[in-house]
């Protein structure tokens, strides 16, 4: 099935999007260096190349080059350390839930976001899973 073409208002959600998981990248891979527990390091970093993969399929999307946000990976691991990872962790499951809605609408149109879809709601339970072994 042929993609959509990407309308200008399209294309800010998507160059919206590719920041976001390009930020996610930086995010995840500041928390494995972070966080004390290797089994949990070992799935951030997972998390953190899966969140790369996202960013270049919005990149073939967009064409267009945009550079990450920095702001959650300076902020995540201070949170681990003030709040712990047992409150941390539903926090952001509840952020990779809600990307699987943001994208929702969109991977009906665009076909080749339905996996990117299917991986956020895969993180969210990874990330609560964490909490249940330990
Ligand atoms: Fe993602």
């Amino acid at each position: 099935m042929a993609e959509r073409t990407v309308t200008k208002e399209k294309m800010k959600i998507f160059l919206k999007a590719q920041q976001d998981e390009m930020s996610a990248v930086l995010m995840y891979k500041a928390l494995a260096d972070a966080v004390r527990d290797p089994a949990d390091a070992q799935a951030f970093r997972q998390l953190s190349a899966e969140e790369g993969h996202h960013a270049a399929v919005f990149k073939k999307l967009t064409g267009k080059s945009v550079k990450a946000k920095k702001t959650l990976a300076a902020l995540l691991p201070v949170m681990y350390k003030l709040i712990g990872r047992k409150k941390l962790y539903p926090i952001i499951a509840k952020y990779e839930y809600d990307a699987v809605k943001k994208y929702a609408p969109l991977a009906a149109e665009f076909s080749v976001l339905d996996s990117v879809k299917n991986d956020e709601k895969r993180h969210g339970d990874i990330v609560l899973g964490l909490l249940k072994n330990s």
